[in-house]
């Protein structure tokens, strides 16, 4: 069962303000590598592709004298956290199950260890599809949260992506009753 559809979380004006704060269009790619893994590894396409597409929503703009501050941001950030807690909330608001909800948060909370003291994290699948996912769509100089997008195909692309996942979702479905 669907609770919540990409379409649903994407229109949302919570998620079109962070989203288009570290890129709409990566977060769109990074859903695609996501429903591409989660395919081919057995995961659940529904959970993985949100939480590919919410994964960056918890980016906070570090800027010095109204230039990007790298070095701030490499010292500071805490996205993941912040991310994880904010997609949390929203898809709870949007009619969220809070089982996938968690699941969600979790592994968006832990598509990168960045922000952690030096350890070695232990992913379940799909928080490993949401790292994946991340790095495929990943470009030098983090340019891939500048790509630009226009707003129609965006909405297109994620609606095609809606359909893909329903149509999964039916086959795993007919495969269990067979
Ligand atoms: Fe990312």
């Amino acid at each position: 069962m669907r609770y919540v559809t990409l379409t649903d979380v994407f229109v949302h004006p919570v998620a079109q303000k962070y989203l288009k704060r570290s890129g709409v269009a990566h977060a769109i790619a990074t859903a695609y590598h996501a429903y591409r893994l989660a395919l081919n590894h057995g995961v659940n396409v529904d959970l993985a592709t949100k939480a590919a597409l919410l994964h960056d929503i918890g980016h906070y703009e570090w800027y010095s004298n109204g230039k990007w501050d790298y070095e701030k941001y490499k010292q500071n950030d805490i996205h993941a956290i912040k991310g994880a807690e904010r997609a949390h909330k929203l898809l709870i608001r949007l009619g969220e199950h809070p089982k996938n909800a968690k699941e969600i948060a979790l592994a968006i909370l832990l598509h990168t260890d960045s922000y952690l003291p030096e350890c070695e994290l232990k992913r379940k699948p799909l928080q490993e599809i949401i790292k994946l996912a991340d790095e495929a769509d990943e470009e030098p100089g983090g340019k891939h949260h500048y790509r630009k997008i226009d707003d129609q195909l965006a909405l297109k692309k994620i609606k095609q992506l809606d359909q893909l996942v329903e149509k999964q979702l039916q086959t795993q479905k007919l495969e269990d009753i067979i």
